[in-house]
């Protein structure tokens, strides 16, 4: 079984996705084996509880300084033992030791096809308001893994999804979860667990 930490800022509808494809068959041979959060008001906390699933919340409020916090964030991150680590709306930037260590386990869910509409600032709400301001017919959801940029890593899974007249960056948003974030997140997590996607012959320096 891979062990899946999965990392989380707010509403957590791509979490619900992942617990709700162990439970329906779409993911096998992985388990959630704990939620971290950096926002103690997440709502993604109330479903990992509600689903028996340890949540955890490091917030960088809590501690003096950055420092402080990337230690404290290692520490639960450890704890866990993942195999993999999804960032599934996190929006705190990883530290650097985190993602030193883990090179090539770690993916994340970014709401456009890369490489449009990513990078630094561009998260959440934002990244379909610019869309929109550009007018683009096509956007999407891209799976891909972390490195030491931002939204820089190797893409692993895309889908695209039609903007529609009289779109707003509310109405593609959900249409963007719907149709692409809550379909591929799910699935990478599926291919990686049965070894489908190798992560090892993508990214960083291994079998390079
Ligand atoms: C999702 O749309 C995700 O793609 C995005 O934040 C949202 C979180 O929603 N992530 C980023 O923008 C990262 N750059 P959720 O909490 O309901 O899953």
């Amino acid at each position: 079984m891979l062990r899946v930490l999965v990392c989380v800022s707010g509403g957590g509808t791509n979490l619900q996705a992942i617990i709700d494809g162990t439970k329906d068959g779409r993911i096998t041979n992985a388990e959630i084996v704990r939620v971290i959060s950096n926002n103690r008001k997440a709502y993604a906390l109330t479903r990992a509880e509600e689903n028996g699933i340890c949540a955890v919340c490091v917030s960088p409020k809590d501690f003096g300084d950055r420092e402080q916090f990337n230690r404290a964030f290692m520490d639960a991150v450890e704890e866990a033992q993942p195999d993999l680590i999804v960032l599934a709306g996190f929006l705190v930037v990883l530290p650097k030791e985190l993602v030193g260590k883990y090179v090539n386990r770690i993916i994340n869910i970014h709401p456009a096809l890369i490489p449009s509409f990513c990078g630094k600032g561009y998260y959440g709400l934002t990244v379909h308001e610019k869309a929109l301001e550009r007018g683009v017919k096509v956007t999407g959801a891209t799976v891909h893994l972390v490195d030491e940029g931002t939204d820089t890593g190797p893409i692993l899974l895309q889908k695209a999804v039609e903007v529609e007249d009289g779109d707003t960056p509310e109405t593609l948003q959900r249409r963007v979860m719907e149709q692409a974030e809550w379909v591929l997140l799910p699935k990478a997590i599926d291919l990686i667990a049965n070894g489908r996607i190798d992560l090892d012959r993508l990214g960083g320096t291994v079998g390079v």
